[in-house]
């Protein structure tokens, strides 16, 4: 593959999708567009790429956009935003939303591991919390993965990783070789794609946003015009949970980091440095 063709699809990727190819391009590129260019037809990467620049070719942008995504989740990732969600943002919540619902948005929600945790948490708080409706949106740019969230399907493998075996057995069934999250629960969730790089307006009001493990993969200014985003649609007392690698602080101040709640913020003119469970 020749530099230009590697400009070409660096240019590209950043204004479609925000991505930033790092040191590791040409390894990256191979190994994941390898698959594409079998699919589509061209004999090699190089061959993929040459044509990508010379032609605009609006599906083949949005697959190779797609196939360049890190889509990396599990279910419960990280485990702590969700013992967070369950010990102080949802008591603190339940308080003051006075008809009980909750507007959750998973901002990158990948194959739908995040969502799929906080319903299945959510079900388990129910006795605790018998008001509360959680209305949750996921969304992601990939269509790929979109298409497997809402399918709620997943491997052995997948069900393995970060769910407790309880919550297996009660939320899942076996279909063939793979495991099917219940329908209640696929219902649960409204799945879209929505683009972060896009005006957002159309996303809402939220009470709790989940930004996890995306803006790793955006440069300053994109984060900065994310997270910006994200405060004007954000309930004034609302939440912002980010990725265990990712912060707001150098990039924009309409946030707060929680003091003690480890990746989770809040919006800048609440004033509130004390741990949620002291306010309770
Ligand atoms: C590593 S996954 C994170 C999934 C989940 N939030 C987690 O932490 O486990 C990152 C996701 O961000 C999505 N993504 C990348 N760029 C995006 C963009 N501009 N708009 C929306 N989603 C994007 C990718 O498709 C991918 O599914």
């Amino acid at each position: 593959m020749t530099n230009e063709d590697i400009d070409h699809l660096a240019t590209m990727l950043k204004a479609r999708s925000g991505l930033i190819l790092g040191s590791d391009k040409t390894y990256l590129i191979e190994s994941r567009l390898a698959p594409v260019a079998r699919r589509e037809g061209f004999a090699s990467v190089s061959a993929l790429l040459a044509s990508l620049r010379t032609k605009r070719d609006e599906k083949l942008m949005t697959v190779v956009t797609d196939a360049m995504t890190t889509n990396e989740t599990f279910f419960f990732r990280d485990k702590v935003p969700f013992d967070q969600f369950k010990s102080d943002v949802l008591p603190a919540l339940s308080k003051t939303r006075m008809n009980g619902d909750i507007k959750i948005w998973c901002a990158a929600c990948s194959t739908g591991q995040e969502p799929y945790s906080l319903a299945m948490l959510m079900d388990e708080a129910r006795i605790q919390f018998p008001r509360v409706n959680l209305d949750i949106l996921a969304t992601d740019i990939s269509d790929r993965c979109l298409e497997k969230a809402q399918s709620g399907l997943y491997t052995q493998f997948e069900v393995q990783r970060g769910l407790p075996i309880t919550m297996m057995v009660k939320n899942f069934e076996k279909v063939d070789e793979m495991w099917r999250i219940s329908p209640k629960l696929r219902q649960s969730i409204r799945f879209k794609k929505v683009n972060l790089l896009d005006d957002l307006r159309m996303v809402g009001r939220q009470d709790v946003i989940y930004c996890r493990n995306v803006l790793i993969y955006f440069d300053l200014e994109t984060k900065k015009k994310v997270l910006e985003q994200m405060a004007t649609l954000l309930a004034d007392d609302g939440y912002l949970f980010l990725g265990a690698a990712e912060t707001v602080l150098g990039i924009t101040d309409v946030f707060k980091p929680m003091q003690g709640m480890r990746g989770l913020y809040v919006k800048n003119q609440v004033a509130q440095s004390t741990p949620l469970r002291k306010l309770a």
